[in-house]
């Protein structure tokens, strides 16, 4: 790529991130997702780093002013209440539960490595603020550690949406248990912005709601949901997530000169844990369905974020290997081998640039270079062939999803553009 047309895409990015842009936070992209989002902020704020500090910052600073009190950071903030979004604030139900009207469950943690990121670039601007969010972004940790954490010790999500991977194959098995009664009719927004082929289905839906449903009924207190829970499902993006932001909080509390006991200690317990995601007869990391035991047997995205937290592993050195030479785009939401793959349905098959960049920083700070330059490169081309897209099939890289999304700009800023140089 020639070093005028990554400039050219540089400066597409950071319109987009501008554009998308609500004062202080940004919106995934406009109409398919109008609020703030809390894995897609923290992204944001990533990308907002390489031309703006100042605004990365606020980006970070808006999510953590959603807080709930017990520490929960939610996965949406309705900063409004745009009837062209469901479900929105009048169906979660959270007055009672946080400063800002918001969903009942999180997302991934991300946040504390991109703190970290934003921090280290310039620590001048940086330390005050840092001093100020620690103790947000430590409540949050502990409340994952308190009420999501499994007895065999890594992290189990109790909504699909809370991983950030909402139709994954991963939840299929304990999707199918939920009998969704009562759940009454609504009408779907996803739909009227993207063809319902590229969106989870209206079984999924109906579950979807019935949970929310029923944390809504048990007032989102965490102690009453963790009765008989209808969902349970232990997760690696989570865990692996979770670890790896756990280890750079724990360089903060360090470099902060505060406590870290608490935090090293989550550290060797998520490290153990990491160990039960393996499935016995593949060698992969992949989901376990917490009320059966039942491991998911899929290879998706996530089953290689081990390097990110730390994690070197050659098993999945090897299946990256292969998931790399079968394809010509980034890797995959799940592999492309299994039956369940669905090219363009969200999660069940398309390659999302987010987790490639993830997957792929891991590599590089773990001595994968050949990989991770492979990861980022077949990134550069994808967005430079086929644009901001949400997501992209991974066989012809058809883009799908919305359109000038903004965590995809952020990758491309803080991560694919060879402005960032060489590894
Ligand atoms: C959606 O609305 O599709 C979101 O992914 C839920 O968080």
């Amino acid at each position: 790529m020639t070093e005028s047309k990554w400039l050219q895409l540089d400066e597409k990015a950071q319109n987009i991130l501008i554009k998308n842009d609500r004062g202080g936070f940004t919106v995934p992209t406009a109409g398919l997702y109008p609020n703030q989002w809390n894995w897609d902020s923290a992204f944001a704020g990533w990308g907002f780093s390489t031309f703006d500090i100042e605004r990365a910052w606020q980006e970070l600073e808006s999510l953590f002013a959603g807080q709930w009190n017990n520490g929960m950071v939610p996965h949406i903030l309705f900063r409004s209440n745009d009837p062209d979004y469901f479900p929105g604030p009048d169906v979660w139900g959270t007055e009672e539960c946080g400063p800002i009207s918001s969903s009942g469950i999180s997302q991934p943690p991300v946040a504390a490595t991109f703190v970290r990121a934003i921090w280290e670039k310039d620590k001048t601007i940086g330390n005050n603020r840092l001093k100020k969010i620690f103790p947000k972004l430590k409540a949050w940790h502990k409340w994952f550690m308190t009420w999501r954490l499994t007895d065999r010790n890594c992290i189990f999500i109790s909504h699909p949406w809370e991983a950030g991977r909402d139709n994954s194959p991963d939840w299929d098995n304990a999707m199918r248990a939920i009998n969704p009664v009562g759940v009454g009719e609504y009408t779907r927004r996803d739909t009227s912005h993207v063809d319902g082929s590229m969106r989870p289905t209206q079984e999924d839906y109906d579950r979807y709601l019935w949970l929310v449903q029923r944390g809504r009924k048990l007032k989102w207190d965490e102690e009453l949901m963790s009765v008989n829970r209808p969902f349970e499902v232990a997760d690696p993006t989570m865990t692996f997530i979770l670890l790896r932001a756990s280890r750079d909080l724990l360089h903060m509390a360090t470099a902060l000169g505060v406590d870290n006991d608490e935090i090293s200690e989550w550290c060797s317990k998520l490290r153990e844990g990491i160990e039960t995601l393996r499935n016995p007869d593949g060698g992969f990391f992949n989901a376990i369905n917490c009320q059966t035991g039942e491991h998911s047997g899929n290879i998706t995205s996530a089953s290689f974020l081990n390097w990110y937290a730390g994690i070197d592993d050659d098993e999945t050195l090897k299946i990256l290997t292969k998931t790399l030479e079968e394809a010509r785009y980034p890797i995959p939401s799940l592999s492309i081998n299994s039956e369940k793959f669905d090219g363009m349905r969200y999660w069940r098959g398309p390659t999302w640039v987010v987790l490639n960049s993830l997957v792929g920083v891991g590599l590089s700070e773990m001595g994968y270079i050949a990989e991770a330059t492979l990861l980022r490169k077949r990134t550069q081309s994808l967005i430079l062939e086929k644009g901001f897209a949400e997501y992209f099939h991974p066989i012809d890289g058809t883009p799908g999803g919305g359109d000038s999304f903004t965590w995809t700009a952020a990758v491309w800023l803080a991560w694919a553009s060879p402005s960032n140089g060489e590894y």
